[in-house]
C-alpha cells in the first residue's frame, strides 16, 4: 500500500496531494491571486508565493488524507516543464522532505501528469489512446502508448489554446486568467454570432496567432463604430471566439483519430475545464462513436493529485531519482 506525497509548483498553483495505493485521499491547491493586477503570471512573484504556501499546503494534504508523515513511502514532484523559479521551490522542498524521511524521490513531467490524471478515477482509458493536452503553455495531441511511453504527434507552432483564451479575454478587458470568464459569458451567447477564420495549418499542428490578430482587429473595428459594443455583445463575442478555438481543436483531433485509427480520446490540462470543449467532445462521441474521457474539473487545472498518481505509477516501476536532480524549464512528454 504505497503512500505517495505529490508536490506541484510549476506555475502559479502550489499544490500537495496524498495518494494511497493509487487512490487520491487529498488534493490541496493554493491559488495565487497576486498576478491578477499584472494581466499574467509574474515569475518572480510566483516563486515567492510558492515559498510561503508550500509548507501549509503539504501540512494540510497530510492532515486531510488522515495519514502520518512517517507513513509516506515516497515523494513525487513536478520537475518540469514550467517556470524555473517556481519549479525550484517544489523541487527543493521535495528533496529536503525525501532526505529528512530517508524515502525515495520521484521526478514527474507535468505534461505527462496532466494526461495521467485520467488514471485517478474510473473509467480509465486503455492503451493506446489519444490525449488533447491544452493548457496555458501547451497545446498538444499525444499518442499515449503506456503510462510513460508517450508520442507527441501534434503541437502548437505559436500560442497555446489557453493563451488564445487568455489573450482574447485581455482584449475584451477581462482580468487574468480570462479563459474561465470567456467560458462563463459564452454560456449566455450565440456561438454563430460572429465568424472568425480557422487557421489552415498542415498535419496535426496548431496555430492561434492569426486568430488572435483577427480577433484584435475585430474588437478594435467594432468599438470604433460603437464604443459600447462590448458591453452590449460580450456574451455573443465570447461564445463566438470560444466556438472557433474549440472547433480548431476538435478538427485536429478528428484528423488524428483518422490517421492513427485510435478512437479513444481524452482531454487534459486547464482548457479541458472549458464547457464548450467538453460539450464538443461529448457530441463527437455520439456523432463519430469515439470513446471520450473528460477529467473532473479539479483535475483539469494544475493540481498535485495528478503528480501523486504519476508518482505512484513510477513507484511501482521503481523509477527514482537522486538528490542531484534539478528542475527542467523545458521537458517534452
Ligand atoms: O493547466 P493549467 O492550469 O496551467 C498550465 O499548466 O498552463 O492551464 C491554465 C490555462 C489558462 O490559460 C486558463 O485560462 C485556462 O487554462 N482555462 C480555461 C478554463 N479554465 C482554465 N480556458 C477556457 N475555459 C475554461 N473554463
Ligand atoms: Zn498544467
Amino acid at each position: 500500500m504505497p503512500v505517495i506525497l505529490g508536490i506541484e509548483s510549476s506555475c502559479d498553483e502550489t499544490s500537495a496531494s496524498v495518494c494511497v495505493d493509487g487512490h487520491i485521499l487529498s488534493n490541496v491547491i493554493a491559488n495565487q491571486t497576486v498576478h491578477e493586477a499584472f494581466g499574467g503570471v509574474v515569475p518572480e512573484l510566483a516563486s515567492r508565493v510558492h515559498q510561503q504556501n508550500i509548507i501549509p499546503a503539504v501540512h494540510k494534504a497530510i492532515i486531510d488524507a488522515k495519514v502520518s508523515k512517517k507513513d509516506i513511502n515516497a515523494v513525487a514532484f513536478t520537475r518540469g516543464p514550467g517556470l524555473l523559479g517556481s519549479l525550484l521551490v517544489g523541487t527543493s522542498f521535495a528533496k529536503s522532505f525525501a532526505l529528512g524521511l530517508n524515502i525515495p524521490l520521484i521526478d514527474v513531467n507535468h505534461m505527462q501528469a496532466h494526461i495521467l490524471a485520467h488514471f485517478i478515477d474510473d473509467p480509465k482509458p486503455k492503451f493506446p489512446f489519444l490525449c488533447l493536452t491544452v493548457s496555458g503553455g501547451h497545446t498538444q495531441i499525444v499518442k499515449v502508448n503506456d503510462y510513460f511511453d508517450m508520442e507527441l504527434i501534434g503541437q502548437t507552432t505559436d500560442d497555446a489554446a489557453g493563451e488564445a483564451f487568455d489573450k482574447a479575454a485581455k482584449m475584451l478587458g477581462l482580468p487574468y486568467p480570462g479563459g474561465p470568464l470567456i467560458d462563463k459569458y459564452a454560456k449566455l451567447g450565440n456561438p454563430k454570432a460572429y465568424q472568425f477564420p480557422e487557421p489552415q495549418i498542415p498535419g496535426l499542428d496548431f496555430s492561434f496567432s492569426g486568430l488572435k490578430t483577427a480577433f484584435l482587429y475585430f474588437v478594435r473595428d467594432k468599438q470604433k463604430v460603437n464604443p459600447s459594443f462590448l458591453e452590449e455583445h460580450m456574451a455573443d463575442v465570447c461564445a463566438s471566439i470560444q466556438h472557433r478555438i474549440v472547433t480548431v481543436l476538435i478538427n485536429k483531433v478528428k484528423k488524428a483519430v483518422k490517421e492513427t485509427g485510435i478512437d479513444q480520446v481524452a482531454i487534459a490540462g486547464g482548457v479541458s475545464a472549458n464547457s464548450g470543449l467538453r460539450d464538443a467532445l461529448l457530441e463527437a462521441e455520439k456523432k463519430w462513436k469515439w470513446k471520450v474521457f473528460i477529467p473532473k474539473f479539479e483535475y483539469c487545472t494544475d493540481n498535485a493529485a495528478m503528480i501523486a498518481i504519476a508518482g505512484y505509477h513510477k513507484y511501482l516501476k521503481g523509477e527514482f531519482v537522486g538528490q542531484e536532480v534539478s528542475p527542467l524549464a523545458r521537458w517534452s512528454v
